[in-house]
């Protein structure tokens, strides 16, 4: 759940990350405007910069302006984790994409409700979100287009299929406990939330689990055959490996775009020496299906050239 800051009290905006932080939001989404590429306005860079030490959460910035290229260094400075921008504007959008990643930050387009999906086509390669809205970029508060969502949700996902993690689909508008069964049922891994969070006297914190939990149900009775989601922070175990081979099999894997962790095997007794113990390579769960589809045989032949064994269930 990304929290979008855009119908909170903007006269104290440090409160409302903080806010948000403690009733349960993952990340706070923040509405750039720039009365130009909508007809509203909000906040910058600088007033993100102030915002960013008031909280822990990722910065997941939409920046809904026409000239998002001489922009960026800034909104990249004010400590933003992913940047996402509009494939309808006129101005190349892959330079963009790419000093956004070269900063090491997540790089995403977003489409407004009648732009199709395959305008992202071109893009494919460089983008780690794809944001699908399901209002008209400008302001909070509006009604989810229920079509536009069943459109073009799964549609998103095939956009990101290259990307053997962390790519993410998110929906952007109107999303709140009544539509957010619908759209986890679509597969989207982040929801936007505004205006549904910050009715006076709602309670926030329960208001997020409620909406989550009614994603994930629809995720698990929708796509995922009755069984629940896979949390992107649980890890398992890969592969059990000397140390020579589970360096080499990180390497691979990490090459891949799936993070590895190595941590010494509890298989052998704790003073084993680390060059001779085995290691545990392990990947976060959510990924597991894709490397076991890519290295799985690497895995196997890895382990033969370095004296130890794969895992039991890795057959
Ligand atoms: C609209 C913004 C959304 C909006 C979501 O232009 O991009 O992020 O704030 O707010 P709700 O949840 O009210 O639609
Ligand atoms: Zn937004």
């Amino acid at each position: 759940m990304a929290v979008s800051i855009l119908d909170a009290d903007l006269g104290n905006l440090a409160n409302a990350v903080r806010r948000a932080e403690r009733e349960g939001a993952d990340r706070i989404h923040l509405d750039v405007m720039d009365g130009h590429f909508v007809p509203n306005l909000t906040f910058g860079p600088r007033t993100i910069k102030a915002l960013r030490r008031r909280t822990r959460l990722p910065f997941d910035a939409h920046l809904m302006i026409a000239q998002p290229g001489r922009y960026i260094a800034e909104y990249i400075d004010a400590g933003c984790d992913s940047i996402t921008f509009h494939v309808e504007i006129d101005e190349p959008i892959e330079p963009t994409l790419r000093r956004i990643r070269d900063a090491g930050r997540a790089a995403g387009l977003a489409i407004k409700p009648g732009t199709p999906v395959l305008a992202l086509e071109p893009y494919r390669e460089l983008l780690d979100i794809v944001t699908v809205m399901t209002v008209e970029p400008g302001f909070g508060g509006q009604s989810f287009m229920d079509d536009v969502a069943r459109a073009k949700l799964l549609a998103a996902r095939e956009i990101l299929a290259h990307k053997l993690h962390g790519a993410e689909v998110h929906v952007d508008g109107g999303v709140n406990r009544e539509t957010a069964e619908l759209v986890g049922g679509l597969g989207v891994d982040i929801l936007v939330v505004g205006s549904a969070l910050w009715i006076p006297g709602r309670d926030m914190g329960r208001e997020i689990r409620l909406i989550r939990s009614l994603a994930d149900e629809g995720y698990q009775y929708q796509l995922n055959a009755g069984k629940p989601p896979i949390p992107r922070d649980r890890l398992v175990q890969f592969a059990t490996l000397t140390r020579e081979g589970a360096r080499r099999l990180r390497t691979e894997v990490e090459a891949a775009g799936i993070p590895v962790l190595l941590f010494r095997s509890l298989e052998d007794p704790a003073d084993t020496d680390d060059e001779a113990r085995r290691w545990d390579v392990l990947i976060p769960a959510s990924s597991e299906a894709a490397a076991r589809a890519r290295f799985g045989r690497r895995r196997t032949v890895i382990a033969r050239a370095t004296g130890s064994r794969a895992p039991a269930a890795s057959a």
